[in-house]
């Protein structure tokens, strides 16, 4: 069996990974620190499956250009991905869905955006509605921020087109929480829940980021939490979408605020979560490679089941990450780093090759180590010894990846 990993990122070397304990996998572009990384479109490729790892080329109708070639494709069309290229289409359908949400107005105009958010709780909430490469929301006490931040959103100048639609919601506060579900058009199953780390620094400071750590599982996250999720609003979420003619093939990724009123939906991604992918598929008993394929040919037989082993899983980032990261750094240490005891593997993201050779930086988020064990502590520790071996001029990661977690 042959399966293609559209991607470059650590979600997509996480991906390989585990695709590759039943296949022969492929990543397109990758990068040179995975393994079997080809530059070859992979509209010329031939497999038995292709898994499309991030949100634009989804968006970009990818799958669609794929399933027009008879290809069997994990990941929606771009009817379907606009629950992430639109969040404006998402939270319509949310309504429509009957999905519990934060309240919501999309706008153009700004009198009207400025008039709506003064009516708002705090925080003050303002997305983009197009992608934004995850910087598009910010969430404030100020309303000075705010209403400036609409004004470079609508003008264009923050964030172009993506920017010039503008969703403001009610502000809500809890506790954050991503499930994410494998869907085949009709039926949905969940994956085991995993915890990201948004902000760069620890103890939660600092500026969000894509995610600087993860762990799974969360101990404080029960199945039944998992089943009301399921019920209220992934199931809801798929009918809609048949509803509309949409065949959703894919991951179904529900960011939820567990506010005092209940779970909420913030948002949905099309994709899995990096780096929630590197701690979540490694722990996957029955086969990763079966699960897509059921689901990309519309007919899920088997839900996932998954090992109680512990992952945990570090970032290491660049300096002047998430606003400006410093690249073109040597990389030393990765093979010590491998050579770990407890270490599941260390996935490459942001890592390119210099003319002699040498693995270099080449972005923000460069590399996730992931480490095992019975305990979040054992995971943890096994995580860091292995990550403490890979350094380059200016690496930072966060110490308190799960920390404290019984
Ligand atoms: P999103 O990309 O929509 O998930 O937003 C990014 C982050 O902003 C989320 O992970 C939350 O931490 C925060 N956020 C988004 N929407 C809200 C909201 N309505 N209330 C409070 N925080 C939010
Ligand atoms: N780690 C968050 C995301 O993938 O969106």
């Amino acid at each position: 069996m042959k399966s293609v990993v559209i991607g470059s990122g650590g979600r997509e070397h996480a991906l390989a990974h585990v695709l590759g304990r039943d296949s022969d996998v492929t990543v397109t572009p990758g990068n040179p620190g995975i393994p079997n990384s080809t530059t070859q479109s992979p509209l010329k490729i031939d497999a038995d499956l292709f898994v499309i790892g991030p949100e634009d080329p989804l968006v970009n109708g990818l799958a669609d250009q794929l399933r027009a070639q008879g290809k069997t494709v994990f990941g929606p069309g771009a009817d379907g991905a606009q629950l992430e290229g639109s969040k404006a289409w998402m939270k319509e359908l949310l309504v429509e869905a009957n999905v519990p949400t934060a309240k919501h107005g999309t706008f153009t105009n700004q009198d009207e955006a400025i008039a709506f958010l003064s009516e708002m709780p705090l925080p003050y909430v303002i997305k983009t509605d197009g992608l934004a490469a995850g910087k598009g929301v910010l969430v404030t006490e100020s309303l000075n921020e705010a209403k400036s931040t609409i004004k470079n959103y609508l003008s264009g100048d923050a964030f172009g087109d993506a920017g010039k639609t503008v969703v403001i919601e009610e502000g809500l506060i809890g506790n954050e929480i991503s499930i994410l579900a494998i869907c085949d058009g009709t039926k949905a199953v969940p994956l085991a829940p995993a915890q990201d780390y948004k902000r760069l620094l620890n103890n939660d400071e600092g500026p969000n980021t894509g995610g600087m750590g993860a762990y799974s599982p969360i101990p404080s996250v029960s199945e039944d939490f998992v089943k009301q999720i399921m019920h209220e609003a992934v199931q809801p979420t798929l009918q809609t979408l048949i509803n509309r003619g949409i065949d959703y093939r894919g991951v179904l990724y529900a960011g939820i605020m567990n506010t005092a009123s209940g779970p909420k939906i913030l948002e949905y991604n099309v994709r899995f979560g990096d780096p929630e992918a590197q701690v979540v598929l490694p722990r996957m008993r029955s086969s990763l490679f079966g699960l897509l394929k059921e689901a990309a040919q519309g007919n899920i037989e088997h839900s996932p089941d998954f090992i109680d082993d512990v992952m945990v899983t570090v970032v290491c980032a660049s300096e002047g990450y998430p606003e400006a990261p410093q690249t073109g750094k040597v990389i030393q240490g990765l093979d010590d780093a491998r050579n770990q005891s407890g270490v599941e593997e260390v996935f490459c993201a942001g890592v390119s090759q210099n003319d002699r050779g040498q693995l270099i930086t080449s972005g923000g988020r460069v590399m996730t180590v992931t480490g095992k064990g019975s305990t979040h502590e054992q995971a943890r520790n096994n995580a860091y010894r292995s990550a403490d071996h890979i350094t380059w001029e200016g690496m930072y990661k966060r110490r308190d990846i799960a920390k404290d977690i019984n």
